[in-house]
């Protein structure tokens, strides 16, 4: 576990100590099993211990290691530092002793769990509020103080669970507050050929791919106001594209009707949604491969390019195709932009 060129530079050093502080403002002591040793017991949280080191080259091995939370300085005789992932402090135990400072790492994500890798915080909150008083992450964020790039996830009370992404904008003047509407990245591990009531309730998992629901993302554009649809895609061999609208859908008597009027201009390169074409997906309703509202009087285009969509005659963009497929009927595509392995719609009150 220890890396040897895990000290690198005075800056990092000096960094990592800044952010330290003590628990609840004063030294926190510890009565410690296995003094001087990694110990089995204590496990998983204890990533390694390290003899004899300053306090700031502990702090720069925790920095060092993406899942080291906090620090545990240790002396008797000579001192110890314990790099752990900060979740539980060490259990007290009394046959030998020695006198333990805990040091976490300052958490831009409160009770939630900071993943130092992405930096992204994750956070399970159970919303207890009415239904749909505050069911988008726009309320819901807004419940938090946070100030930090991340994703939380909520639970609602009908058991719903949203993807919420915060994203501090070029000087910190504004915070987006997406909510995910729709996500593909983790390589077919969830389908998507699915039927009506499945588009309508939502499916698969927010920690993988996901379509959180017809109704859902009506209700959600359906607040009072403008919502900024964006959809941000990459291809297998990393080229990224990004495009924005304006964006709502009707509700299920409406056939999910798609609205959509572009933020970017990007109608002007043959834009998938708004172009007036037969392939082109604006004012279309949504079609499963059991319900066709699509324009084609032959096909129905849901059932052979395997996802529900707003499918006119057919399409020009499909982002719930197959995952890893080439045949552009059946794939993931948005236009020419095809091999898609990374695809993420989300949206946000404007
Ligand atoms: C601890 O480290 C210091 C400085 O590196 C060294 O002088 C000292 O001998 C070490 N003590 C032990 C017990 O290893
Ligand atoms: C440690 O000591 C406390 C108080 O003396 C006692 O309640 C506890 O059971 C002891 N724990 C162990 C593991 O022996
Ligand atoms: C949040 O929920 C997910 C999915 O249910 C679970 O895997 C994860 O451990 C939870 N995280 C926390 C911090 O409770
Ligand atoms: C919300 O949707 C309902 C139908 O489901 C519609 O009657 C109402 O006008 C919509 N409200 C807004 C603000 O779009
Ligand atoms: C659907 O097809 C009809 C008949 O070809 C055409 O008039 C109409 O504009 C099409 N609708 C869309 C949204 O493309
Ligand atoms: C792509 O898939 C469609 C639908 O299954 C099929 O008709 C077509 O022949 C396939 N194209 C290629 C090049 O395999």
């Amino acid at each position: 576990m220890i890396q040897t060129n895990t000290i690198k530079t005075i800056f990092n050093t000096l960094l990592l100590m800044s952010t330290l502080s003590k628990v609840n403002g004063t030294v926190r002591q510890f009565h410690l099993h296995l003094y001087g040793e990694v110990s089995e017991e204590y496990g998983p949280h204890i990533l390694c211990q390290i003899p004899n080191v300053s306090k700031s080259v502990c702090a720069s091995m925790c920095l060092e290691n993406a899942k080291c939370h906090a620090v545990e300085i240790c002396n008797h005789g000579v001192s110890r530092c314990r790099i752990t992932t900060g979740q539980h402090s060490s259990p007290m135990s009394n046959s030998s002793r020695s006198t333990c400072q805990l040091y976490r790492l300052g958490n831009p994500c409160r009770e939630g769990y900071w993943d130092r890798l992405q930096n992204t915080c994750t956070q399970n909150i159970t919303q207890t509020l009415p239904p749909n008083t505050c069911a988008d992450c726009h309320c819901l964020l807004g419940l938090l103080d946070i100030v930090t790039n991340g994703e939380i996830r909520f639970t609602l009370s009908g058991g719903k669970t949203l993807v919420c992404v915060v994203e501090v904008a070029v000087l910190g003047l504004d915070i987006y507050k997406w909510t995910v509407i729709q996500r593909r990245r983790s390589g077919g591990s969830v389908h998507f050929d699915r039927e009506w009531n499945e588009y309508k309730e939502g499916f698969g998992s927010t920690t993988s791919d996901f379509w959180i629901g017809n109704d859902f993302i009506h209700q959600l554009t359906n607040i009072t106001g403008n919502h900024h649809l964006q959809i941000r895609m990459t291809k297998n061999n990393g080229q990224k594209l990004t495009v924005e609208y304006l964006f709502y859908i009707e509700s299920e008597n409406g056939g999910y009707r798609l609205h959509a009027a572009s933020l970017d201009g990007s109608q002007n390169l043959g834009d998938p949604f708004l172009s007036t074409c037969q392939e082109c997906a604006n004012l279309m309703k949504f079609s499963t491969k059991d319900v066709d509202n699509d324009n084609d009087t032959i096909r129905n285009c849901a059932s052979v390019s395997k996802g529900g969509w707003w499918h006119n005659s057919c399409q020009k963009s499909n982002l719930n195709g197959e995952f890893g497929q080439v045949n552009y009927t059946l794939g993931i595509n948005w236009n020419k932009f095809t091999d898609l392995s990374y695809v993420e719609m989300r949206v946000r009150r404007l």
